[in-house]
């Protein structure tokens, strides 16, 4: 915990009440800020403080929050009056991955903010150089890249723009170790951030595997969950080729980075599936089909696991060995 924060002291607000949205103010209410809620869509207004009720009980009882869920909420204010955010030390956008409505949204925030106050974007893939470009003061812009669900989850990246003040970029670092994450600061803005560029190039490999009749889906999946499924919650990459023996991964690389995939396009697969409106388990049409029963307990299931693998986290931090050292 950082002293230099005195965190009930500190409002931060949050546009956009959709999914993430709702998560990331739960996570800021458990770590005991005040949050101001802006509901840019009138159906916010209607489901947020159910679903951030929700997450309040459910982390309540999983021995994630402290204190009870109406204590939490009387420190929450939705609104629709972007007004309201004039107090706050830090704006959150959690809106549509669309720039046109972030951009609109940047001006309705920063009609009411002060220059100080920091403003960052939840975006995943929107460049941070380009939205800063939409704000007035691009030195307090930042990339605040979550993972859903955010009250549980220890990852958040923190990334610097082109015009971003890094000073500022360390402020908000430190702050961030008060909401129980292991922060990342990517200090030069490159597309896809560091979590996404990872990511993708798995999901591309995945998707050349299937689509060439290597393997099937299931095939695939079920090698991602035992294999990486069992160390990335322990270690990153590097640690592991660390743990396992840095030499054969030189000599693998050498023959086996000529034959993965570099592909451009998206892949076809992914296409037919979003062509035809399938969203995955929200409406029961991904790349498995779904009974409704089905998506309802994997969505159950998502969401009893996001807490497990907290409580397993927590016991292995990323100085878990300096702790085990005689001081
Ligand atoms: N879902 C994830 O796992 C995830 C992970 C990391 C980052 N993100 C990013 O977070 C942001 C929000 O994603 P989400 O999953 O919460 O989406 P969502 O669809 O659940 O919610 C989006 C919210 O955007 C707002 N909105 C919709 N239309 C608007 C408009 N015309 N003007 C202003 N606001 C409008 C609404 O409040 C809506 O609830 C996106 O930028 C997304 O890329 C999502």
């Amino acid at each position: 915990m950082e002293k230099e924060f005195v965190i009930n002291e500190m409002p931060v607000g949050v546009v956009g009440l959709g999914l993430m949205g709702c998560s990331i103010v739960t996570c800021l209410l458990m770590a005991g800020h005040s949050v101001i809620a802006v509901a840019p869509l009138a159906v916010d207004l209607v489901t947020a403080e159910d679903r951030i009720r929700g997450h309040l009980l459910r982390s309540g009882r999983e021995g994630l929050a402290r204190e009870n869920s109406e204590s939490y909420l009387s420190n929450l204010r939705i609104t629709e009056d972007y007004r309201d955010l004039a107090a706050c030390v830090l704006v959150i956008e959690c809106t549509l991955e669309n720039l046109a409505i972030k951009q609109t949204v940047y001006g309705k925030i920063e009609a009411v903010i002060g220059p100080d106050v920091l403003l960052t974007s939840n975006t995943s893939a929107i460049p941070i150089s380009i939205l800063q470009k939409h704000t007035l003061h691009p030195g307090r812009f930042f990339g605040l890249h979550w993972a859903e669900p955010s009250h549980t989850t220890r990852f958040l990246e923190i990334i610097c723009g082109d015009d971003s003040e890094l000073e500022k970029a360390e402020w908000l670092y430190r702050l961030a170790h008060n909401w129980g994450k292991e922060p990342t600061l990517v200090r030069k803005d490159i597309r896809g951030f560091i979590t996404n560029r990872l990511m993708y190039a798995l999901y591309r490999e995945a998707f050349y595997l299937v689509g060439n009749g290597y393997a099937t889906i299931e095939d695939v999946d079920r090698a991602c969950r035992n294999n990486a499924g069992y160390w990335m919650t322990l270690v990153g990459v590097f640690r592991w080729m660390d743990l396992t023996g840095v030499a054969a991964y030189h000599t693998v690389m050498k023959e086996l980075f000529p034959t993965l995939s570099n592909s451009t396009e998206v892949p076809a697969l992914i296409d037919e599936i979003v062509k035809a409106g399938g969203r995955g388990v929200s409406n029961t049409k991904g790349f498995y089909e779904y009974t409704p029963e089905e998506a309802r307990l994997w969505e159950e299931t998502f969401e009893r696991f996001s807490y497990e693998i907290r409580e397993l986290a927590l016991r292995y931090p990323a100085d878990v060995v300096k702790r085990q050292l005689p001081q």
